[in-house]
């Protein structure tokens, strides 16, 4: 796992930006697995804005959303499925039916799941996966207690990341979904490359767990420890509660120019 600490925002957007885009460069027809939530924000912004100058071209490229609630109308503007296209999609060139999201108002629920995670191996696998983490620890919706090898399933929200996400829902929290569905812990770990991204002192516990802390399904990031090309982009407030944030500082810092995340 790979710990950078970076005290410009700007940089961390622009980083993640350096790595879509060298990966795009290599495979045009890249699978991006794409992340909700504000963490990933100004990445997109960054990626929109090389679009924009004809710097960048996502024509070929594939996406596949973290997770879902359950049951919110196809229209409501807080259903991931929209917020990906309001946020990402609709500002690339990347074509619309080629990003997919898990079905939040399927019927069959196990078996909606089960051809999310279908669709995700007929395209080959997630080439890079952009992940945010919450306050708990959570990556996609996978809650604390959450099956290190979970696959995309329905999954119960703690009343914490009701909380946290009731911002989107205008403070009101009984507005916000109580279920979800997510790709498993499993899931997220056979993308080849993940980047993760976190900024805000709220972040630091869960960082400080992701990084330094045992692997357990009480911090379930904690999970990337056993994947072999893991980015962690920090900004100093997520990175606060870090032992060894000397180090990491260190070692990015002494890395060759050429060598991307
Ligand atoms: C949400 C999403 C996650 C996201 C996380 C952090 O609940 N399901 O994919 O990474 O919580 O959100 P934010 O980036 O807004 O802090």
């Amino acid at each position: 796992m790979e710990i950078v600490i970076l005290d410009d925002p700007g940089a961390i957007a622009r980083l993640a930006a350096d790595t879509i885009a060298a990966l795009l460069h290599e495979k045009p027809a890249a699978v991006l697995g794409l992340a909700t939530g504000s963490s990933p924000l100004s990445l997109y912004d960054e990626v929109a804005a090389r679009c924009a100058r004809g710097e960048l071209s996502l024509a070929e490229a594939r996406g596949f959303t973290l997770d879902e609630y359950v049951g919110l109308g196809a229209e409501h503007p807080e259903r991931y499925r929209n917020v990906i296209d309001r946020e990402f999609t609709s500002r690339v060139d990347i074509a619309r039916d080629a990003v997919h999201g898990p079905d939040g108002l399927a019927e069959d629920v196990p078996a909606a799941c089960a051809a999310y995670e279908e669709a995700i191996a007929d395209a080959g696998g997630v080439d890079l996966q952009i992940l945010g983490i919450g306050t708990d620890g959570h990556i996609g919706f996978n809650e604390p207690g959450s099956s290190l090898a979970s696959r995309t399933r329905i999954k119960t929200l703690t009343r914490q990341t009701r909380l946290d996400n009731a911002r989107f829902f205008g403070g009101d929290l009984d507005a916000v979904p109580t279920h979800c569905l997510t790709q498993g812990l499993g899931t997220i770990m056979a993308a080849r490359h993940i980047v993760l991204i976190a900024t805000g002192e709220e972040k630091a516990r869960a960082v400080h767990e992701l990084a330094e802390g045992p692997v357990s399904a009480s911090w379930p990031a904690t999970v990337l420890q056993h994947h072999p090309h893991v980015s962690v982009l920090l900004d100093d407030g997520a990175a606060s509660h870090l032992r060894m944030a000397g180090y990491y500082r260190e070692t990015y810092a002494a890395k060759p120019g050429w060598q991307g995340l």
